[in-house]
């Protein structure tokens, strides 16, 4: 039993325009839709949890989408907050020690093979996993007056990108406390990390990607022209 919590509540502010990014076309279809397909599919998926926000008024109330439940609830004001609520609005048949996988709903591009790596590698370990791709630039620190410090070595460095997998319980008490101390963690493992558990990597593809300005919706609509549909 495992579920996928989408959080789908973000205003896209770095993207702008008057649509939430989310239900930006691409393919002819709202960015969303391919989301949720792409997880749907996978046989390793029992259903889907939509967190949308509170003033979405263009949300088609999906009951089904391939075969899989597909249930909705509202987000919050931040990323974490967002999840948190998905999770707790999760079926009963949800157990606390259940895997859940947490996907961003602006990662349209998703593939199969990584879904199920994520699954089998996550569901192996005693903590769980998240999908990353190394880094293949030379990375800089930069000090205050925007000279470069240092270059840190790129060996051990890895692009956190999701899906992310962790069991519903340790989740949500993570979630709970980064939000109760006020640290505002930008995905999962962080909040896990936190507690001073340490989630696996597992190496996905790089064209994965987040659509967060205009120019990634057109490469993200490339990326998906080519993925067959099995892919
Ligand atoms: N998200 C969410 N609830 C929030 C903020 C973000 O559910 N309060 C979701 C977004 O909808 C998105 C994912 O988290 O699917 C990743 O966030 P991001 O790419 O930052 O999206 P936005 O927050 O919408 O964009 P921006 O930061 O540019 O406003
Ligand atoms: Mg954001």
């Amino acid at each position: 039993m495992t579920w996928v919590v989408v959080p789908a509540a973000g205003r896209g502010a770095r993207f702008g325009g008057d649509l939430p990014k989310q239900y930006l076309p691409i393919l002819a279809r709202p960015l969303l839709a391919h989301t949720l397909e792409r997880l749907a599919r996978h046989a390793g998926v029992s259903g889907l949890m939509v967190a949308r926000a509170a003033d979405d008024t263009r949300y088609p109330g999906w009951r089904e989408i391939g075969g899989k439940p597909v249930l909705d609830c509202i987000g919050g004001a931040s990323r974490a907050e967002s999840v948190l609520a998905g999770l707790k609005a999760l079926p009963a048949a949800v157990r606390d020690k259940d895997w859940v996988l947490v996907h961003d709903a602006a990662r349209p591009c998703l593939r199969q093979a990584d879904l199920g790596r994520l699954l089998d590698h996550g569901c192996a370990h005693p903590v769980g996993a998240v999908l990353a791709a190394p880094v293949r630039d030379t990375l800089k620190q930069a000090d205050d007056a925007g000279e470069i410090a240092g270059t840190p070595p790129r060996e051990r460095l890895w692009r956190a990108l999701t899906p992310q997998l962790f069991r519903r319980a340790t989740l949500r008490r993570a979630l709970e406390a980064a939000i109760a101390a006020g640290d505002a963690v930008t995905d999962e493992s962080m909040a896990i990390e936190r507690l001073g558990l340490r989630p696996m990597l597992v190496e996905g593809a790089d064209d994965n990607l987040k659509v967060t300005t205009p120019a990634d919706l057109a490469l993200a609509e490339f990326v998906l022209a080519r993925l067959g549909r099995d892919e």
